[in-house]
């Protein structure tokens, strides 16, 4: 019983795989086995010699099955270690990232465009006076213009700005020409939404001051705008129209980019979209904003931001713009 104790502990210890150890628990445990040869061999033992022999039999049985099981999980554990192929230069598992909202997107190119062309970039506040937003725009308390802009008072001399024109007067009060800004921003109007108006959308004001500007300056500087957001030559045209603070006042409409011009949904069969008020800055404004009227002249324009997004990234209604919905927003 020593010599096979001795033996089987030695070559337990050294099985080195599953086979290996499982013909050992066949030669020692097995129903043939070393151990259940030595149980035969007690049969011709005493009474008393044979149950004290069978008890250490028995003993060192379950001794060598513990000894089996823990061989066998270690050998698993090596084995399951050596199959698991782990390709440590596999990429991670990307995780979904944000990203930016399709009018942060168009805002950036925007400003990039306008600050290759010489515009520094400036911030202005959504609350406004009156004065700013109005009267000191050639828009007196009286006047219809105003009709055009329904606009949200907070009282009598505090509303939502529903334009970024103020801040014309508020960047030329702290600055001496020339120069050259734009100003983006969210403006208000009181106005039932539907495709394509909002009661809250963004514009983005310009304007450049300097001797000897002309309209044609302003297209010069339009055209280059939209070449360089639409990535190709866009059509113009200028159609006339009024605002209080610009004398002559127009309204630059591009060709469609959805047809090209041949007419369609988009652009009701006209061909053009309406982009923009613009005009040379009337000098009314250059008085207001403390500037010698006739020795400077300028123009200035508002665009539409969210009309901008719409045409770049081919949207049919404005209001995607605002929803939320990540079944759109994942698209950009
Ligand atoms: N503020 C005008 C509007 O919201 C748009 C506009 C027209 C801006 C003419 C300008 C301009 O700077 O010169 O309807």
């Amino acid at each position: 019983m020593e010599h096979i104790e001795l033996e089987a502990k030695k070559e337990i210890g050294s099985a080195k795989n599953s086979q290996e150890l499982e013909a050992l628990r066949i030669k020692y445990l097995g129903r043939k086995g070393r151990m259940a040869e030595l149980l035969l061999q007690i049969k011709d033992l005493s009474n008393e010699e044979r149950a004290q022999r069978g008890k250490q039999i028995n003993q060192l049985k379950r001794e060598l099955e513990e000894l089996f099981e823990k061989k066998k999980n270690e050998i698993k554990n090596s084995e399951s270690n050596k199959n698991e192929k782990i390709d440590v230069t596999a990429p991670g598992r990307a995780l979904p990232f944000g990203h930016l909202h399709p009018r942060t997107l168009i805002l950036r190119q925007v400003e990039k465009i306008f600050q290759s062309l010489g515009f520094s970039v400036v911030d202005s506040s959504e609350m406004e006076t009156d004065y700013y937003n109005f009267q000191a725009l050639n828009f007196p308390k009286d006047h219809p213009a105003r009709d055009m802009q329904d606009t949200f008072y907070i009282d009598d001399e505090l509303l939502l700005r529903t334009q970024t024109s103020p801040n014309q007067v508020r960047y030329m009060e702290k600055h001496n020409p020339p120069l050259r800004v734009i100003v983006p921003g969210k403006v208000f109007r009181r106005d039932a939404s539907d495709a394509t108006h909002e009661s809250q959308f963004y514009q983005v004001e310009g304007l450049m001051v300097d001797k000897n500007i002309s309209i044609g300056n302003f297209k010069a500087v339009i055209l280059e705008f939209f070449k360089q957001l639409f990535g190709k030559e866009v059509k113009i045209r200028l159609r006339p129209s009024f605002f209080p603070f610009t004398e002559p006042s127009f309204e630059p409409d591009i060709q469609c980019v959805f047809c090209d011009g041949k007419g369609c949904r988009v652009c009701k069969n006209t061909g053009w979209i309406e982009m923009a008020g613009a005009g040379m800055v009337h000098p009314f404004v250059f008085k207001s904003a403390g500037y010698a009227p006739y020795e400077w002249q300028g123009f200035a324009f508002g665009f539409g931001l969210d009309r901008l997004a719409m045409m770049k990234y081919k949207i049919d209604d404005l209001r995607m713009l605002n929803f939320g919905d990540m079944r759109f927003l994942r698209q950009f």
